[in-house]
């Protein structure tokens, strides 16, 4: 195969079904801020910030690492699904509202990795501990992160 040659994507994107010819080699982060999906944030572009998390089939991953072909078949999410119209999501709101968005370029990716966090099946509230291993992927440059740990705890503590 030439570097030149597409090939065929199809997958879903936030609940919809999307099907587009790319180039092999593609990111998934360019893929997704090509259709408009600007919540995914381009850091570091090397897999070490966190900024680009989105979920495949609800597990968080590195999108400037991870290819686009290898999305195909499957469930993408974005942090544009998380809201109905104007309306943020649950968790949206609770980062929000204590404090744990600052510049706001972090918040996305967190947003993501929190959500795939707790969905993993736990029987006891996560620790502070587990949450801060939870989120170690994510790199936050303005909240010192105790305020987005909280958060989290507190998030699940009211909504378990
Ligand atoms: Fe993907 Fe930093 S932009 S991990
Ligand atoms: Fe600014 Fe996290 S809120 S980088």
């Amino acid at each position: 195969m030439k570097y030149t040659d597409r090939i065929m994507l199809e997958c879903t994107i936030n609940g919809r079904a999307f099907e587009s010819d790319i180039i092999p080699g593609m990111p998934l982060a360019d893929l997704l801020r090509e259709q408009g999906l600007l919540s995914v944030k381009q850091g570091c572009c090397v897999g070490e910030c966190g900024a680009c998390t989105v979920l495949v089939d609800d597990i968080a991953v590195d999108s400037c690492l991870y290819l686009a072909v290898w999305a195909a078949g499957k469930q993408i999410r974005t942090l544009e699904g998380e809201t109905r119209g104007e309306q943020l999501s649950p968790l949206q709101q609770a980062y929000a509202k204590s404090g744990a968005v600052q510049c706001g370029f972090c918040t996305p990716g967190f947003i993501m990795a929190t959500k795939a966090m707790l969905a993993k099946p736990h029987d006891t509230p996560l620790t502070i501990l587990e949450i801060r291993r939870g989120l170690a992927g994510n790199l936050c440059r303005c909240t010192g992160y105790q305020t987005i740990v909280n958060t989290v705890q507190s998030y699940e503590q009211e909504n378990k």
